[in-house]
């Protein structure tokens, strides 16, 4: 990937549509030093996201579009705020060919399971249905083909004969929020 690293932190935009917890946990991480991107933007694809509330607490920038016709208008906005690059943090809608070509390599998703198994939605249902004994979450460049760019990091979690689907998002979320930020580091660094 191009180097986009300089003295100044990479602006970069996080995309969610719900919780926004690792939204939260990428804004304190860009908030450190050694983070090499600062958080400048949050676009969600309704009003209804919770995580929209880290926007106001954090005093950044944030707007809403429906994602439906509205992507030029996005591409604008991110020109606008000089945005370099784009964290997707549970965002639920699949971007446009030509919108990923316009950020090529430079937008990265986070996913709970081991890509390539599981793309899309119900990972965890899927895992403890197929009795897998590891889950585990992914981050990934975003290519036009869901759920299938090359992928950065992975974090594996063993599945116990007591986990359910919930106690299964629970703990693969919590490694989530250290998967996120090693792997925007092994980006940069
Ligand atoms: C996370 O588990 C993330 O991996 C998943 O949604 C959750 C969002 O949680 N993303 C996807 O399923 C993307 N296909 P958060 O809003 O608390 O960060």
């Amino acid at each position: 990937m191009e180097k986009l690293t300089g003295l100044k932190k990479i602006k970069t935009a996080v995309f969610i549509s719900g919780t926004g917890s690792n939204l939260k946990n990428i804004i304190k991480f860009s908030k450190i030093k050694k983070s090499p991107i600062s958080i400048d933007l949050i676009v969600s694809n309704t009003n209804q996201a919770k995580g929209l509330i880290f926007a106001d607490q954090f005093k950044i920038k944030k707007k809403i579009f429906n994602f439906r016709n509205t992507e030029k208008k996005i591409l604008l906005l991110l020109k606008k705020e000089k945005i370099k690059f784009i964290c997707l943090a549970g965002f639920m809608k699949i971007l446009s060919k030509e919108f990923i070509k316009k950020f090529d390599g430079k937008i990265i998703n986070i996913h709970p399971s081991l890509l390539p198994k599981y793309k899309g939605l119900n990972t965890h249902n899927s895992a403890i249905k197929n009795k897998d004994k590891f889950a585990g979450c992914t981050v990934h460049y975003v290519t036009a083909t869901l759920d299938s760019g090359k992928i950065i990091l992975q974090k594996r979690i063993k599945i116990t004969a007591r986990d359910n689907s919930t106690s299964l998002a629970t703990k693969v979320l919590k490694q989530e929020h250290k998967l996120y930020p090693a792997a925007i580091m092994k980006i940069f660094n």
